[in-house]
């Protein structure tokens, strides 16, 4: 099979993280680089591979099979939707927008194109996840009653260095939970509404440095996530999951999901029910399901390629890319505001 040919928008961070696993995987290669800075020019030479300052020139000059749209927030929507009218599919990093509005364009470009997107949370492409979602789904924890996440963990001072990261929108909320916000839409369900409060009493800089949240899931089950990015502690994804080589691995769990059935603890996979007689009084056991460990960036793009190639469907949509980010902006709306915010959608 001929490999896929990608081609990177926004040479940063998280592209070269991209393009990283596409140079790993044989099936998948880099079509061309979009990036104004010299920095991004002088990649795509090192790596021998076509380059534009403008992503539009790029796509036209080396028309690849899809586009990875890893450019700063506020330009993922009119970029996708460049890719989207020419036709080339679009894995568009996470948040999917700035604005539930401009998510809401992202949709319906998508619908009048007829050229999928795939957003970047990549943790759904985590085996731990599937595997989980696939134990919620043959009922093993019975009807879904609670859910529970951790984000806490501690950003050295020269994180702050930056303005915009002192500033509103720069923070926890919108750049860490957002993750654990999406992995509980995938393995809870859709959220209806989130009450919050959010502090700002360590640092005392306008951005929150930790926020609190109590979810309400379509599905009647609860859920409360708490992020800190003041907080010396173990208890997050990043840590625990093994994910990121740059974050020292620890023995915790960070996420857990309880039924009526069962309960599970994550990225464990502890499973705890009952095998007799379901009651506080009688014993739990508890069982250990252990999977393969795989990179969910390479998993990401293989995905991608699937979606390409029509052998799968978006397994984070645009939709789903729209009310993640719609639940993670009420975190702050909730907060400043004391009430409950619906996130349901309108029309
Ligand atoms: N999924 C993840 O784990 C993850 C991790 C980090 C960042 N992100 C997301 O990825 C995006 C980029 O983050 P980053 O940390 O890599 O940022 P970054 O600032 O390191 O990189 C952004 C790059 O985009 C380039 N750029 C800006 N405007 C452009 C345009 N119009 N066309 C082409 N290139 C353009 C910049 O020159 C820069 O090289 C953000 O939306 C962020 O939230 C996701």
């Amino acid at each position: 099979m001929e490999p896929t040919r990608l081609a990177l928008v926004g040479a940063g961070v998280i592209g070269r993280t991209h393009i990283d696993r596409i140079q790993r995987d044989p099936q998948l290669r880099l079509a061309g680089i979009a990036d104004p800075t010299p920095g991004g020019q002088a990649l795509a030479a090192s790596l021998g591979v076509p380059w534009a300052a403008d992503h539009r020139r790029l796509l036209d000059d080396v028309r690849p099979q899809g586009a990875i749209v890893a450019t700063p927030n506020a330009t993922h929507v009119p970029v996708a939707t460049d890719c989207l009218e020419r036709g080339i599919p679009a894995l568009v990093e996470k948040p999917v927008a700035d604005s539930v509005a401009d998510a809401q364009r992202l949709v319906e470009a998508e619908a009048r194109c007829q050229t999928p997107v795939l957003v970047g949370h990549h943790r759904r492409h985590n085996p731990i996840n599937r595997r989980a979602k696939a134990l919620i789904a043959e009922g093993r924890l019975g009807r879904l009653v609670a859910a529970t996440a951790l984000a806490l963990f501690l950003k050295p001072d020269a994180y702050f260095d930056v303005a915009w990261r002192r500033q509103a929108g720069g923070g926890p909320v919108l750049i860490n939970l957002i993750h654990d916000i999406d992995m509980l839409r995938f393995l809870v369900g859709d959220i209806e509404s989130v009450q919050a409060a959010d502090s700002h009493a360590v640092r005392g800089f306008e951005v929150e440095d930790s926020a609190a949240a109590v979810l309400r899931f379509a599905n009647g089950a609860l859920g409360t996530i708490t992020v800190s990015d003041a907080a010396a502690s173990p208890w997050c994804w990043d840590f625990c999951a093994g994910e990121q080589v740059q974050y020292p691995r620890q023995e915790v769990q960070s996420h857990f999901i309880a039924g009526t059935h069962g309960s599970l603890s994550l990225p464990d996979l502890a499973l705890w029910h009952y095998r007799g007689e379901r009651s506080w009084h009688a014993e739990l056991t508890r069982e250990q399901t252990t999977v393969h460990q795989a990179d969910p960036y390479a998993r990401q793009l293989q995905h991608f390629a699937d979606v390409i190639s029509g052998r799968a469907a978006p397994l984070c949509s645009a939709l789903d890319g729209l009310r993640t980010l719609q639940a993670t902006l009420a975190v702050h709306e909730a907060a400043v505001s004391g009430q409950a915010v619906s996130c349901t959608l309108a029309g």
